[in-house]
């Protein structure tokens, strides 16, 4: 078969490295693609991963037997409406679908609807009302989210009015996530251990893969400022198997039943953020698709071919398929560029990986590279992900580490306590 996969991050090359792993995989793609896929796949890298006709054109020119579609934004914008209905088989939600993450108004609307657990909120739809009603409430902190996409920062956690106040006008009157700030909602402040669970459903199975834990802020401790994750692990040792029964009976099912009753069926990976509070697991998000960099750790740990499964899900089978998984756990280090998240510098020479990108122990998802001349460059704030697995989480972080060591570029930074509260939580 040939598969195109659409989107050019970490998350993407952990795809393309386990498509690659297929026995139907025979030549894969990919738009645009980085420097690390480049050594897997053919990138298409003129192309934009939200261009709907130029990524149409590809998967013609190529003649896609499949095409995964990884990111939000594209989905959220409908790519997978227009490939089927040109006759491709894709991997991912159609745009009706993938509101459940492109609008928290909606998800919201959905949970409460279909008594889903989720943190109590209102939505606003001008600055006046919402700064009225924080003021009223009093209650801090304040959780302040747009509604739309927002490159994952559109929330904002106030600590006083003041910071409230100021999150509300600069999502509403600044505009600082652009067109996404039209409606906020105004939520409860969760307390609990986050988990990420990804599941694969075709709308009438649902499947969750291994669990996770993502680390968001830059600095250890969890300090610093808040980032597209520098790190994760698997399994997440704080989701027990009587959380994720009462996460399966609770908040899976009735969220792919409540998608069915809208019309609104969903097919792909549908991701849960939860918060596991003292009253329970609650929804704090949804996403429409594999979490990054959280399929950097699940991934390695599948045993089952990817592909099958991706056409299972196509073909509404997924109650077919067996899915197997290693009994084994995954730790994933984010090496970014120094200033990161804020400003940084690219083109920087990256040493220390051979000419797949890779290095021995560990799979290296490039997450921002370019390859040029043979060498691999730095192109983006999130670099490289370097994730290993081992027998205990412990030994899968020490492995990770190790092999972070042996890479080296200009003022790069990562995280040196990826995984330290999942040890304490770990018996293993
Ligand atoms: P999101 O973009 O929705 O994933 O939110 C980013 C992060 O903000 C989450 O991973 C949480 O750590 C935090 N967060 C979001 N909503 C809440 C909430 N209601 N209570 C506490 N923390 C939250
Ligand atoms: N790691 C969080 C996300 O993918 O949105």
């Amino acid at each position: 078969m040939n598969i195109l996969v659409v989107g050019g991050g970490g998350r993407e090359h952990a795809l393309v490295m386990k498509i690659h792993e297929s026995k139907k995989a025979d030549k894969i793609y990919c738009v645009p693609g980085n420097g690390g896929i480049s050594r897997y796949a053919e990138c298409i890298s003129d192309v934009k991963a939200t261009d709907i006709d130029g990524v149409l054109a590809v998967a013609k020119k190529v003649s896609a037997d499949l095409v995964v579609v990884a990111p939000d934004d594209p989905l959220v914008l409908g790519m997978v409406d227009v490939l089927n209905k040109e006759g491709f088989a894709t991997f991912g939600p159609n745009k009706a679908a993938a509101i459940i993450e492109g609008s928290k108004v909606f998800s919201k609307d959905l949970m409460k609807k279909y008594n889903i657990p989720t943190a109590a909120y209102e939505v606003f739809t001008n600055a006046e009302d919402a700064i009225k009603y924080l003021k009223e409430r009093n209650q801090y902190p304040a959780v302040v989210k747009a509604d739309g996409l927002a490159l994952g920062k559109g929330v904002i956690i106030a600590q006083n009015f003041e910071e409230a106040e100021d999150a509300v006008k600069s999502i509403m009157e600044d505009k600082i996530f652009g067109a996404s700030g039209s409606q906020i909602v105004v939520e409860e402040f969760l307390t609990g251990f986050e988990v990420s669970v990804l599941c694969f459903t075709d709308g009438k199975t649902i499947r969750p893969m291994v669990s996770s834990m993502d680390h968001k802020r830059a600095l250890d401790n969890d300090e610093g400022l808040n980032t597209g994750g520098m790190g994760t692990i698997a399994p997440n040792p704080y989701y027990t198997e009587e959380i994720a029964k009462e996460c399966m009976e609770k908040i899976f099912i009735p969220t792919v039943e409540a998608m069915n009753k809208e019309n609104r069926t969903f097919k792909g990976c549908l991701y849960f953020g939860l918060m596991l509070t003292p009253n329970g697991a609650k929804v704090i998000e949804y996403n429409c698709r594999f979490g990054d960099p959280e399929t950097q750790v699940v991934l390695p740990l599948l045993d089952t071919d990817i592909v099958d499964i991706m056409l299972a899900i196509y073909n509404d089978k997924l109650d077919e398929v067996e899915m197997k998984w290693k009994n084994q756990s995954a730790a994933c280090v984010v090496m970014a560029s120094g200033g990161y998240p804020k400003q940084y510098e690219t083109g920087l020479e990256i040493n220390g990986l051979d000419d797949k990108g890779q290095v021995e122990g560990a799979f290296v998802y490039h997450a921002g590279t370019k390859y040029e001349n043979e060498k691999f460059l730095t192109a983006g704030g999130r670099v490289l992900n370097v994730t290993a697995t081992g027998n205990t989480l412990k030994e899968a972080l020490d492995q990770s580490y190790s092999c972070v060591k042996k890479i080296n570029f200009k003022n790069h930074h990562y995280r040196n306590d990826i995984g330290a509260k999942a040890l304490m939580a770990s018996d293993k």
